[in-house]
């Protein structure tokens, strides 16, 4: 069963000069899958919490581009927090795992390069039964 403990820090490839960095991510080998869908976050308003929700499939790598925001993940039996703040770092979050965002500084970019293209069926947004799905799983 994955766990939060499957969903880690990456650091990511800085190309680095006076002028300033640059960070590259290419399919399946800087991300271990295809990317399908990308997305982002932004104008995210003080205070807001996002997120409440878990996927069946979806695998995401999710980027603080400019600012910092906090991923509260959880697998049913644990929580951990993950903040956010490095354009060179992505989490990997991997499917079954129910999370929420929160704690977004202002002027923040969240990307999210994703697994598979959206699809509302892939989404649990209900937490108990996000539970009862992690017990059949296990
Ligand atoms: P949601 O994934 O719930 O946002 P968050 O987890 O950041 O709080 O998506 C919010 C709304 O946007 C929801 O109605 C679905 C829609 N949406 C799309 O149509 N396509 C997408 O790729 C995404 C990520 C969301």
């Amino acid at each position: 069963m994955i766990e939060v403990a499957d969903c880690q820090l990456i650091e990511l490839p800085k190309i680095h000069n006076q002028a300033g960095n640059i960070t590259v991510i290419e399919n399946c080998q800087t991300i271990p899958f295809e990317v399908k869908r990308v997305y982002y976050l932004y104008d995210v308003p003080h205070g807001a919490e996002r997120g409440g929700h878990g996927h069946y499939e979806l695998e995401q790598f999710v980027i603080a581009a400019s600012g910092s925001f906090t991923f509260v993940l959880d697998d049913g039996n644990t929580q951990k927090e993950v903040f956010l703040n490095n354009p060179a770092q992505a989490l990997h979050i991997k499917a079954g795992i129910w999370r929420e965002m929160k704690a977004f500084s202002s002027g923040s970019i969240c990307l999210v390069l994703a697994s598979q293209e959206f699809s509302k069926q892939d989404y649990i947004r209900d937490y108990q039964e996000f539970l009862k799905y992690k017990k059949r799983r296990n």
